[in-house]
């Protein structure tokens, strides 16, 4: 198995590109089941999960041509509509293809992705949306059996607890059902915005467009036309690499960028301490002279990213005083505390909440990565540590970093890919 070997302390500076969103890519690869031919994309991250999500479109028959960061999807040749356990097992967002697999065939199996290392994460919200637009639905030896004999029909989805996969499933669902769907309490994301914007630009009317409140009225049935559709900057990749310049105190300009979509980030970067010039694809962090405590709670869009709560307690720990960090959207979501308390840290958790305190240097150690964004704060964490560390179970890193190794690599890090004998 690959593993990670990081000689900490090394000075960086330069350019990093960012690659297109994970999170965007995948509603947006399962939108194109809508659709009526092929559909071209662009700027996709080159991660592990997006070839799963291109997988699966390919074991449902679509043709597929992909090059790294483009993809060629035509889904006129899908002849199954069962979702397999043994993909929707490696990637929850498999999830993505309920909604418009159930508004084009009007029946689909999907298997129940089950919990992972972040929490239960149910999908009720997804079901009971899909129920109130007329779909039958049932729980059937692991598989979500999913019915809409006489097509979806739209209507008043009220979500209690706001869903970015089941904002996403209910759109797509939307755009091919009769007549028109209002989503109350959406989520507001800018992954959720582009997958809206891809299908009003296949002239499905979508009103209140990042708002809370959407609009969407169905094609009843029609399939859409989609143009290119090129995938928006990577916030949360971004984030981890402006908390990398704020941790390893350099000057890092991040290039392909979308500022808008850092607002959150970069106001809790500034508290502790770091400055920023801004332009219109890029942005370059400048150190503080030292590290300020923070307090962060973990909330949607656009208030401070979960998906960015383990790199920044990463930074906290060395910044000077008790940083406190609540995570609000998954309960088991902490896993990085132990990791980065081998590697010298003083985290103390209770319930939901983390009390960061104070160290002066980080330590290499031998640590685990648990999942995708946990992973990336132990790189974080090597990157200031003394000595050498070692992070096993990258795969998760692979997941949804595109090209890490590299990026570090060019701007002066000392990290190598290694493989277990
Ligand atoms: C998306 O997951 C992201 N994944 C996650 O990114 C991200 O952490 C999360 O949104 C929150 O921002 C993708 O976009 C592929 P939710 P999603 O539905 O859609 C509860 C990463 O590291 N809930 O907004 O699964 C749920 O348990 C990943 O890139 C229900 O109770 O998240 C959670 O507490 C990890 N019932 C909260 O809502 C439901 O039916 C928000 O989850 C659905 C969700």
């Amino acid at each position: 198995m690959d593993y990670l070997e990081i000689q900490g302390g090394k000075p960086l500076s330069g350019k990093v590109p960012i690659s297109g969103s994970k999170n965007a890519a995948l509603p947006v690869i399962a939108a194109t089941i809508l659709s009526d031919g092929e559909v071209k994309l662009t700027n996709l991250p080159d991660v592990v999960d997006i070839r799963t999500m291109l997988t699966l479109l390919s074991q449902l028959g679509s043709n597929i041509e992909h090059q790294t960061t483009n993809a060629t999807i035509n889904t006129t040749t899908i002849n199954s509509t069962k979702a397999l356990y043994e993909i929707v097992s490696k990637m929850r967002a498999s999830i993505l293809v309920l909604g418009p697999l159930l508004a084009r065939f009007g029946e689909c199996e999907v298997s129940l992705p089950g919990g992972c290392a972040i929490g239960q994460r149910p999908i009720d919200l997804h079901i009971k949306a899909l129920e109130k637009m007329g779909a039958i639905i049932e729980n059937k030896g692991g598989y979500i059996h999913a019915s809409a004999p006489n097509g979806l029909s739209g209507a008043k989805i009220v979500f209690d607890q706001i869903t970015v996969g089941g904002t996403e499933n209910t759109v797509m669902a939307a755009a091919l059902a009769h007549g028109t769907t209002t989503i109350v309490n959406a989520a507001k994301e800018p992954e959720v915005v582009q997958l809206c914007e891809m299908i009003a630009s296949a002239g499905v009317k979508i009103k209140g467009i990042g708002t809370s409140e959407l609009e969407i009225e169905g094609t009843s049935g029609r399939l859409l036309v989609f143009p290119t559709t090129k995938i928006i900057p990577d916030r949360i990749e971004a984030g981890t690499y402006l908390c990398i310049g704020a941790i390893t105190h350099s000057t890092l300009t991040l290039t392909d960028v979308n500022p808008s979509h850092l607002g959150a980030i970069v106001d809790k970067l500034e508290t502790m301490g770091c400055s920023f010039e801004i332009e219109e694809s890029n942005i370059t962090i400048y150190p503080a002279k030292t590290l300020q405590p923070i307090h962060i709670v973990t909330l949607e869009y656009p208030g401070f990213p979960t998906d960015m709560q383990a790199q920044f307690m990463a930074v906290a720990s060395i910044a000077k005083g008790e940083s406190i960090i609540e995570e609000r959207l998954f309960e088991n979501r902490f896993m990085h505390v132990s990791e980065l308390n081998r590697l010298g840290a003083d985290i103390w958790l209770k319930g939901n909440i983390a009390a960061v305190k104070s160290v002066e240097n980080l330590y290499g150690a031998e640590v685990m990565a648990t999942d995708l964004r946990a992973s990336s704060a132990l790189v974080l964490a090597g990157l200031i540590a003394q000595g050498t560390t070692i992070i096993r179970r990258i795969y998760h890193l692979d997941r949804g970093y595109d090209n890490l190794e590299g990026k570090l690599l060019a701007i002066g890090a000392d990290i190598v890919r290694k493989k277990d004998r």
